[in-house]
């Protein structure tokens, strides 16, 4: 095969993508690229509370299902993202007044169910997602946080290893690519849950980039997370620009994905290199970030950018 998902076999990294149903269902092209290019697939979406519960107990498990059917009907492996965030809550929950126990209950049962509807199928999962505070090196203020306290991040890895001992548990977060006072707060909850024995076997980087990020400290940085004994991975790779984009800015912007993936290729333990969708076409970055766009390694129309081909060459040569 000609995609990079053939390609990066040889180094033993898999090369993912996120992906959303809506987009897989009524669209060819968007199903031959995700099929073609990538060895692993993201849930976007799909696994997030609000949509598998939009209201008190009335699960909603179609979208993922389409999600990871597609995965598995390609022999792609699955990333489940996520089960403990601040953000994409059900209304019902995220404005409902519950006491600290009601919060604790819901939030175990609700990883016992999703973990366990998927049990064997996802490969690893974002168990806490965006914990640390941008500011500080603080655990960042959430529901989960204020009502439970710190312990939240263990309980959750304990409760998601209790539904599938086999899947890989990950934190993930982002700004936390460089060594930086965000990522050495990370890097000490990490550390601490090794310690205590909790069941966390990856850290994930997300890796939302604008140009001129600085990555001269990103290998160094994960190699001291793969230190501990962890796996480490890029999994939400994109590369925002100011529209409309120069031919300069995506070359740029293609050496910014090529050294990402450079510095993953330089540490054993980093398993997994994901990209935040693949085209132009459903990126979150327009919306997110108005005036930006052009974040993905196609475009619209599913046509390579030179950051792929970029990276396809890098996978030939690794
Ligand atoms: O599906 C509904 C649609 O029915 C409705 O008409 C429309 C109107 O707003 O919203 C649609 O849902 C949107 C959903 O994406 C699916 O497209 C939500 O509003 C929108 O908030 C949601 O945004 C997602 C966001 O997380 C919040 O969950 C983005 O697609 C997704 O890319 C983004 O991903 C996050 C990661 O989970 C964590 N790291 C950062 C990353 C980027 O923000």
């Amino acid at each position: 095969g000609n995609g990079l998902r053939h390609r990066a076999h040889a180094s033993g990294l898999k090369i993912g993508a996120a992906a959303q149903p809506t987009a897989l269902a009524g669209n060819e092209g968007y199903r031959t690229v995700l099929s073609r290019e990538f060895d692993s697939v993201t849930s976007e979406n799909q696994l997030k509370w609000d949509i598998i519960e939009p209201s008190r107990g009335l699960f909603d498990w179609s979208s993922a299902d389409a999600l990871i059917g597609f995965a598995e009907a390609n022999g792609q492996s699955v990333r489940g993202h996520t089960l403990v965030w601040h953000d994409a809550l059900p209304g019902w929950l995220a404005n409902g007044s519950f006491s600290p126990e009601e919060l604790r209950n819901l939030l175990r049962d609700h990883i016992h169910a999703v973990v366990g509807r998927y049990k064997g199928r996802v490969d690893a999962w974002d168990v806490v997602n965006e914990a640390v505070a941008d500011n500080g090196g603080r655990l960042r203020r959430s529901p989960w946080m204020d009502a439970l306290g710190p312990g939240y991040i263990a309980d959750a890895l304990r409760w998601a290893h209790e539904a599938d001992p086999a899947a890989r548990l990950y934190i993930n977060d982002y700004a936390v690519e460089a060594a930086n006072m965000k990522s050495d707060a990370l890097y000490n909850i990490a550390a601490g849950l090794r310690r205590d024995g909790v069941p966390l076997h990856g850290v994930g980087f997300q890796s939302h980039l604008a140009l001129g990020a600085d990555l001269t400290t990103l290998g160094a940085n994960l190699r001291r997370f793969a230190d501990l004994g962890l796996d480490v991975a890029i999994t939400e790779m994109d590369v925002r620009l100011p529209l409309p984009a120069t031919a300069a800015q995506h070359a740029e912007q293609a050496d910014l994905y090529t050294r990402v993936l450079q510095a993953c290729l330089a540490v054993e333990r980093c398993v997994s290199y994901t990209v935040w969708g693949f085209t132009d076409r459903y990126s979150w970055v327009p919306y997110a970030y108005p005036g930006w766009g052009d974040a993905c390694l196609f475009d619209g129309d599913y046509q390579p950018k030179p950051a792929y081909l970029q990276l396809r060459r890098m996978l030939v040569d690794s």
